[in-house]
Protein backbone atom coordinates (compact mmCIF):
# COMPACT_ATOMS: atom_id res chain seq x y z
CA UNK A 1 0.00 0.00 0.00
CA UNK A 2 1.49 3.65 -1.10
CA UNK A 3 1.59 5.39 2.65
CA UNK A 4 1.33 8.95 0.87
CA UNK A 5 -1.70 11.02 0.40
CA UNK A 6 -1.57 11.87 -3.34
CA UNK A 7 -5.06 11.62 -4.91
CA UNK A 8 -7.77 14.09 -3.87
CA UNK A 9 -11.54 12.91 -4.48
CA UNK A 10 -14.06 15.88 -5.25
CA UNK A 11 -17.41 15.06 -4.54
CA UNK A 12 -19.37 17.09 -7.33
CA UNK A 13 -22.50 15.14 -7.98
CA UNK A 14 -24.83 16.94 -5.98
CA UNK A 15 -27.89 18.96 -7.07
CA UNK A 16 -26.72 22.26 -5.28
CA UNK A 17 -30.78 22.66 -4.62
CA UNK A 18 -29.66 25.40 -2.47
CA UNK A 19 -28.37 27.58 -4.92
CA UNK A 20 -31.72 27.37 -7.24
CA UNK A 21 -32.55 28.67 -10.06
CA UNK A 22 -28.76 29.72 -10.50
CA UNK A 23 -27.82 26.36 -10.37
CA UNK A 24 -30.37 24.72 -12.59
CA UNK A 25 -27.89 24.30 -15.78
CA UNK A 26 -24.70 25.79 -13.97
CA UNK A 27 -22.88 23.30 -11.69
CA UNK A 28 -22.45 24.98 -8.35
CA UNK A 29 -18.69 24.21 -7.81
CA UNK A 30 -18.40 26.68 -11.07
CA UNK A 31 -20.47 29.54 -9.24
CA UNK A 32 -16.98 32.30 -8.84
CA UNK A 33 -15.83 33.68 -5.88
CA UNK A 34 -14.58 37.20 -7.63
CA UNK A 35 -13.76 35.54 -10.63
CA UNK A 36 -12.60 32.04 -10.17
CA UNK A 37 -14.85 28.79 -9.82
CA UNK A 38 -14.82 27.90 -6.66
CA UNK A 39 -13.63 24.46 -7.30
CA UNK A 40 -10.13 25.59 -8.53
CA UNK A 41 -9.65 26.90 -5.27
CA UNK A 42 -10.11 23.39 -3.88
CA UNK A 43 -7.77 22.04 -6.60
CA UNK A 44 -5.19 25.22 -5.97
CA UNK A 45 -5.23 23.53 -1.97
CA UNK A 46 -4.75 20.15 -3.08
CA UNK A 47 -1.88 21.14 -5.29
CA UNK A 48 -0.31 23.11 -3.31
CA UNK A 49 -0.96 20.44 -0.57
CA UNK A 50 1.06 17.50 -2.81
CA UNK A 51 -2.22 16.02 -4.60
CA UNK A 52 -1.42 16.17 -7.74
CA UNK A 53 -3.62 13.43 -9.28
CA UNK A 54 -7.37 14.96 -8.86
CA UNK A 55 -10.44 12.66 -9.13
CA UNK A 56 -14.06 14.83 -9.92
CA UNK A 57 -17.13 12.53 -9.14
CA UNK A 58 -19.37 14.53 -11.33
CA UNK A 59 -22.97 13.66 -12.77
CA UNK A 60 -25.23 14.93 -15.34
CA UNK A 61 -25.06 18.68 -15.99
CA UNK A 62 -21.65 18.96 -14.69
CA UNK A 63 -19.94 19.40 -18.03
CA UNK A 64 -18.97 22.55 -17.45
CA UNK A 65 -16.64 21.11 -14.91
CA UNK A 66 -14.39 19.35 -17.39
CA UNK A 67 -14.24 21.71 -19.92
CA UNK A 68 -13.38 24.34 -17.15
CA UNK A 69 -10.02 22.56 -16.71
CA UNK A 70 -9.66 21.82 -20.37
CA UNK A 71 -7.82 23.52 -23.37
CA UNK A 72 -10.11 25.99 -24.47
CA UNK A 73 -8.25 25.85 -28.37
CA UNK A 74 -11.23 28.94 -29.71
CA UNK A 75 -10.49 30.53 -26.89
CA UNK A 76 -7.11 30.72 -26.16
CA UNK A 77 -6.71 31.37 -30.68
CA UNK A 78 -8.51 34.44 -30.18
CA UNK A 79 -6.70 35.65 -27.22
CA UNK A 80 -3.21 34.67 -28.81
CA UNK A 81 -4.78 37.09 -31.95
CA UNK A 82 -5.91 39.86 -30.05
CA UNK A 83 -2.13 40.60 -28.35
CA UNK A 84 -4.46 39.82 -24.97
CA UNK A 85 -1.09 37.73 -23.31
CA UNK A 86 -2.33 38.10 -19.66
CA UNK A 87 -5.53 36.63 -19.71
CA UNK A 88 -4.18 34.15 -22.69
CA UNK A 89 -1.55 33.22 -19.48
CA UNK A 90 -4.61 32.35 -17.17
CA UNK A 91 -6.65 30.81 -19.31
CA UNK A 92 -3.43 28.17 -20.08
CA UNK A 93 -2.75 28.11 -16.54
CA UNK A 94 -5.75 26.01 -15.72
CA UNK A 95 -5.26 23.74 -18.28
CA UNK A 96 -1.84 23.06 -17.53
CA UNK A 97 -2.20 23.21 -13.63
CA UNK A 98 -2.94 19.56 -13.26
CA UNK A 99 -4.20 16.41 -15.17
CA UNK A 100 -7.34 15.24 -13.26
CA UNK A 101 -9.60 11.80 -13.87
CA UNK A 102 -13.39 11.53 -14.06
CA UNK A 103 -15.73 9.77 -13.06
CA UNK A 104 -19.62 9.33 -12.86
CA UNK A 105 -22.26 9.50 -9.82
CA UNK A 106 -25.25 8.40 -12.34
CA UNK A 107 -27.50 9.71 -9.11
CA UNK A 108 -27.36 11.91 -6.78
CA UNK A 109 -27.64 8.94 -3.37
CA UNK A 110 -25.47 10.67 -0.92
CA UNK A 111 -21.80 11.76 -0.25
CA UNK A 112 -20.77 8.75 1.05
CA UNK A 113 -21.95 6.91 -2.28
CA UNK A 114 -20.13 9.89 -4.71
CA UNK A 115 -16.89 8.78 -2.66
CA UNK A 116 -17.54 4.73 -3.20
CA UNK A 117 -17.28 6.21 -7.03
CA UNK A 118 -13.88 6.70 -6.85
CA UNK A 119 -12.76 3.23 -5.33
CA UNK A 120 -11.25 1.93 -8.50
CA UNK A 121 -9.17 5.13 -9.29
CA UNK A 122 -8.45 5.62 -5.83
CA UNK A 123 -7.08 2.14 -5.24
CA UNK A 124 -5.55 0.76 -2.08
CA UNK A 125 -3.78 3.83 -0.74
CA UNK A 126 -4.97 6.38 1.56
CA UNK A 127 -6.92 9.93 -0.50
CA UNK A 128 -8.27 13.43 0.47
CA UNK A 129 -11.94 14.07 0.28
CA UNK A 130 -12.52 17.82 -0.84
CA UNK A 131 -15.88 19.51 -1.00
CA UNK A 132 -15.23 22.51 -2.94
CA UNK A 133 -17.87 24.52 -1.27
CA UNK A 134 -16.24 24.45 1.60
CA UNK A 135 -13.59 27.23 1.21
CA UNK A 136 -10.43 27.50 3.45
CA UNK A 137 -8.36 30.54 3.76
CA UNK A 138 -5.00 29.65 5.64
CA UNK A 139 -1.58 30.18 5.39
CA UNK A 140 -0.79 26.85 5.57
CA UNK A 141 -3.16 25.16 3.26
CA UNK A 142 -5.70 22.80 5.16
CA UNK A 143 -5.21 19.73 3.41
CA UNK A 144 -1.26 19.91 4.06
CA UNK A 145 -2.34 20.55 7.98
CA UNK A 146 -4.04 17.57 8.03
CA UNK A 147 -1.70 14.98 5.86
CA UNK A 148 1.01 16.18 8.58
CA UNK A 149 -1.64 14.78 10.94
CA UNK A 150 -2.09 11.62 8.64
CA UNK A 151 1.86 10.89 8.28
CA UNK A 152 2.38 11.04 12.18
CA UNK A 153 -1.27 8.79 12.87
CA UNK A 154 -1.40 6.57 9.96
CA UNK A 155 -5.42 7.19 10.46
CA UNK A 156 -8.16 8.89 9.06
CA UNK A 157 -8.52 12.49 9.82
CA UNK A 158 -11.71 14.64 9.92
CA UNK A 159 -11.14 18.08 9.66
CA UNK A 160 -13.15 20.12 12.23
CA UNK A 161 -14.11 23.15 12.97
CA UNK A 162 -15.65 24.96 16.70
CA UNK A 163 -19.72 25.85 16.09
CA UNK A 164 -21.22 27.92 19.04
CA UNK A 165 -25.29 27.24 19.81
CA UNK A 166 -27.61 25.86 17.57
CA UNK A 167 -26.16 26.08 14.08
CA UNK A 168 -24.33 22.68 15.09
CA UNK A 169 -27.59 21.17 14.06
CA UNK A 170 -26.30 21.16 10.14
CA UNK A 171 -23.41 19.20 10.88
CA UNK A 172 -21.98 15.78 11.63
CA UNK A 173 -20.40 15.95 15.18
CA UNK A 174 -17.78 14.41 16.65
CA UNK A 175 -18.08 12.92 20.65
CA UNK A 176 -14.16 12.83 21.04
CA UNK A 177 -11.22 13.06 23.29
CA UNK A 178 -8.56 15.76 23.36
CA UNK A 179 -5.23 14.20 22.29
CA UNK A 180 -2.43 15.80 24.85
CA UNK A 181 0.76 16.57 22.64
CA UNK A 182 2.59 18.42 19.71
CA UNK A 183 -1.22 19.70 18.52
CA UNK A 184 -2.32 22.80 21.39
CA UNK A 185 -5.12 20.70 21.71
CA UNK A 186 -6.35 20.42 18.62
CA UNK A 187 -6.24 16.80 17.84
CA UNK A 188 -8.87 14.53 19.46
CA UNK A 189 -9.61 10.80 19.00
CA UNK A 190 -13.03 10.09 17.99
CA UNK A 191 -15.38 7.95 20.05
CA UNK A 192 -18.52 8.48 17.83
CA UNK A 193 -19.92 10.54 15.23
CA UNK A 194 -23.11 12.20 15.43
CA UNK A 195 -24.80 13.22 12.38
CA UNK A 196 -26.99 16.64 12.61
CA UNK A 197 -27.90 16.49 16.55
CA UNK A 198 -30.46 18.41 18.01
CA UNK A 199 -28.04 20.92 20.04
CA UNK A 200 -28.81 19.86 23.08
CA UNK A 201 -28.03 16.59 22.08
CA UNK A 202 -25.00 17.80 20.26
CA UNK A 203 -21.79 15.14 22.07
CA UNK A 204 -19.38 18.28 21.78
CA UNK A 205 -19.27 21.36 19.35
CA UNK A 206 -16.84 19.87 17.22
CA UNK A 207 -18.34 19.78 13.56
CA UNK A 208 -17.12 18.07 10.90
CA UNK A 209 -16.41 20.47 7.52
CA UNK A 210 -15.30 19.39 3.53
CA UNK A 211 -12.09 17.79 4.11
CA UNK A 212 -11.34 14.26 5.02
CA UNK A 213 -7.87 12.34 4.76
CA UNK A 214 -9.65 8.71 4.88
CA UNK A 215 -7.76 5.12 4.24
CA UNK A 216 -8.62 2.79 1.89
CA UNK A 217 -10.87 0.85 4.30
CA UNK A 218 -13.46 3.32 3.54
CA UNK A 219 -14.08 1.88 0.75
CA UNK A 220 -15.21 -1.66 2.53
CA UNK A 221 -17.42 0.05 5.06
CA UNK A 222 -19.36 2.36 2.38
CA UNK A 223 -19.90 -0.73 -0.11
CA UNK A 224 -21.37 -2.86 3.45
CA UNK A 225 -23.36 0.08 4.76
CA UNK A 226 -27.32 0.24 4.45
CA UNK A 227 -28.28 3.42 2.65
CA UNK A 228 -30.11 5.69 4.87
CA UNK A 229 -33.48 8.54 4.63
CA UNK A 230 -33.80 9.21 0.92
CA UNK A 231 -32.02 6.27 -0.69
CA UNK A 232 -28.97 8.03 0.46
CA UNK A 233 -25.27 6.61 1.42
CA UNK A 234 -23.69 8.85 4.15
CA UNK A 235 -20.22 9.01 4.12
CA UNK A 236 -20.89 9.69 8.07
CA UNK A 237 -22.30 6.11 8.26
CA UNK A 238 -19.43 5.02 6.53
CA UNK A 239 -16.86 6.84 9.51
CA UNK A 240 -18.92 4.81 12.10
CA UNK A 241 -18.40 1.18 10.43
CA UNK A 242 -14.65 2.43 9.46
CA UNK A 243 -14.71 3.42 13.72
CA UNK A 244 -15.01 -0.16 14.54
CA UNK A 245 -11.74 -1.00 12.78
CA UNK A 246 -9.61 1.79 12.92
CA UNK A 247 -8.84 4.85 15.25
CA UNK A 248 -10.16 8.16 13.50
CA UNK A 249 -8.91 11.45 14.31
CA UNK A 250 -10.81 15.21 14.37
CA UNK A 251 -8.44 18.09 13.95
CA UNK A 252 -9.05 21.75 14.16
CA UNK A 253 -7.01 23.30 11.32
CA UNK A 254 -5.84 26.76 11.19
CA UNK A 255 -7.28 28.88 8.64
CA UNK A 256 -11.12 30.47 7.88
CA UNK A 257 -13.71 28.36 6.47
CA UNK A 258 -16.11 29.98 4.57
CA UNK A 259 -19.25 28.12 3.49
CA UNK A 260 -19.88 28.80 0.31
CA UNK A 261 -22.28 25.89 -0.74
CA UNK A 262 -25.20 28.77 1.53
CA UNK A 263 -26.44 31.81 0.08
CA UNK A 264 -25.04 33.96 2.95
CA UNK A 265 -21.43 32.08 3.11
CA UNK A 266 -21.11 33.17 -0.39
CA UNK A 267 -21.62 36.67 -0.24
CA UNK A 268 -19.58 36.99 3.09
CA UNK A 269 -16.57 34.80 1.00
CA UNK A 270 -17.60 37.05 -2.13
CA UNK A 271 -16.85 40.15 0.24
CA UNK A 272 -14.12 39.30 2.47
CA UNK A 273 -11.77 38.08 -1.20
CA UNK A 274 -12.94 41.14 -3.19
CA UNK A 275 -11.93 42.86 -0.17
CA UNK A 276 -8.40 41.13 -0.17
CA UNK A 277 -7.66 41.69 -4.12
CA UNK A 278 -5.03 43.94 -5.45
CA UNK A 279 -6.53 44.83 -8.19
CA UNK A 280 -10.29 45.52 -6.43
CA UNK A 281 -9.78 45.87 -3.07
CA UNK A 282 -9.65 49.43 -2.40
CA UNK A 283 -12.10 50.40 -4.71
CA UNK A 284 -14.13 47.88 -3.63
CA UNK A 285 -13.47 49.15 0.04
CA UNK A 286 -14.18 52.74 -0.71
CA UNK A 287 -17.58 51.46 -2.53
CA UNK A 288 -18.29 49.80 0.76
CA UNK A 289 -18.38 52.72 2.52
CA UNK A 290 -20.66 54.81 0.89
CA UNK A 291 -23.45 52.36 1.13
CA UNK A 292 -25.35 53.43 4.08
CA UNK A 293 -26.10 50.09 6.29
P1 LIG B 1 -24.35 19.00 -0.24
O1 LIG B 1 -24.91 18.46 1.01
O2 LIG B 1 -23.81 20.38 -0.21
O3 LIG B 1 -25.46 18.85 -1.37
O4 LIG B 1 -23.23 17.98 -0.75
P2 LIG B 1 -25.56 19.55 -2.76
O5 LIG B 1 -26.49 18.76 -3.61
O6 LIG B 1 -24.23 19.81 -3.37
O7 LIG B 1 -26.20 20.99 -2.44
P3 LIG B 1 -27.62 21.38 -1.80
O8 LIG B 1 -27.54 21.04 -0.35
O9 LIG B 1 -28.70 20.64 -2.54
O10 LIG B 1 -27.69 22.86 -2.05
C1 LIG B 1 -21.92 18.01 -0.23
C2 LIG B 1 -20.97 17.63 -1.32
O11 LIG B 1 -21.20 16.29 -1.75
C3 LIG B 1 -21.43 16.23 -3.14
C4 LIG B 1 -21.86 17.63 -3.54
O12 LIG B 1 -21.56 17.87 -4.90
C5 LIG B 1 -21.07 18.50 -2.57
O13 LIG B 1 -19.76 18.71 -3.02
N1 LIG B 1 -22.45 15.19 -3.41
C6 LIG B 1 -23.56 15.14 -2.64
C7 LIG B 1 -22.24 14.30 -4.42
O14 LIG B 1 -21.22 14.35 -5.15
N2 LIG B 1 -23.19 13.34 -4.65
C8 LIG B 1 -24.32 13.25 -3.90
O15 LIG B 1 -25.13 12.35 -4.14
C9 LIG B 1 -24.50 14.17 -2.87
Amino acid sequence: MNKHVCKAVFPAAGLGTRFLPATKALPKEMMPLVDKPIIQYGVEEALASGCDQIIIVTGRGKIAIEDHFDVSYELEKMLEERGKADLLAIVRQISEMVHIAYVRQKEAMGLGHAVLMARELVGDQPFAVILADDIIDAEVPCLKQMIEVYNETGCSVLATQVVEGPAISSYGVLDATTVPGQWNGRLFEVKDLVEKPRPQDAPSNLAIIGRYILTPTIFEMLASTEKGAGGELQLTDGLKQLLKKENIYGFTFQGKRHDTGDKLGFLKATVEFALKRDDLGKDFREYLKTLEL
